[in-house]
């Protein structure tokens, strides 16, 4: 699959992109392609944003400037992008992320599209097929947003992940019918007093996977008490 990002500040993916499994997934035949919208725009001296209309704190990343981008990277209008792939604006005023949405997208190209300041001119509605938050909280910028999509999606293509085994089992998976993953211990058996529960020891496999079955489940069951 392809993920395309368009961004301010590619930079910023530098050390994600070096990462094992990002690099393993280039080798598998996926793309992480970065976009700079400032390499497109249409305006002089390289601008890209503008002051809000109504008035207000800060600037607007330009429509004219994310179309441009758009039209130049894909070669469409930019309005027949989301025709060929998803296009996704992170936003916190978006659906939030979660394992289904990342399993949904995974089947899929993804253009991804940053805001920054006060975010992206509205009329992006135009131009995208989803509106994606990853938490009600407000980032800086949508680089962030974006490499959490990209991480949670390319965990989700075969081989991206080593050992197949790790993606099977883990929260929210479909091994553990959507649950939580029960808690994980290595070496030291003990440290400062705090042991690993003995039935981890006890090489007594039936016994093993009952104990994370419960405690898969009251991780779960706890963590939809508190939402
Ligand atoms: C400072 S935020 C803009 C916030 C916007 N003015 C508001 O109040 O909703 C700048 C950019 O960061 C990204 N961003 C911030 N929080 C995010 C979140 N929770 N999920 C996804 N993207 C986010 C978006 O791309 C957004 O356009």
């Amino acid at each position: 699959m392809k993920i395309d990002v368009f961004t301010l500040f590619p930079e910023a993916f530098a050390w994600y992109a070096s990462q094992v499994h990002v690099t393993r997934a280039a080798e598998l035949g996926h793309e992480l392609r970065l976009c700079n919208y400032r390499d497109h725009t249409p305006l002089t001296h390289q601008q890209v944003d503008d002051t809000p209309y109504g008035g207000g704190a800060g600037m607007v990343v330009r429509i004219d400037v994310v179309a441009a981008a758009l039209e130049a990277v894909y070669d469409v209008p930019c309005d027949a992008v989301r025709g060929e792939r998803r296009v996704v604006e992170l936003t916190p005023k978006g659906r939030q992320l979660d394992d289904a949405l990342a399993a949904e997208f995974a089947a899929h190209d993804l253009c991804l599209l940053c805001g920054r300041y006060e975010g992206i001119d509205e009329r992006v509605a135009n131009l995208v097929s989803d509106r994606v938050s990853i938490g009600p909280y407000v980032l800086s910028g949508g680089e962030i947003a974006a490499m959490a999509v990209a991480d949670a999606v390319l965990r989700k293509l075969e081989g991206v992940i080593s050992n197949p085994e790790s993606v099977v089992a883990e929260s929210f998976a479909p091994d553990l019918e959507g649950a939580l993953e029960y808690p994980q211990y290595t070496r030291p058996a003990e440290f400062r007093g705090w042991k690993v529960p003995d039935v981890l020891l006890s090489g007594d496999h039936a016994k093993v996977a009952r104990w994370r079955a419960e405690q898969s489940q009251r991780a779960t069951d706890m963590t939809r008490r508190r939402s």
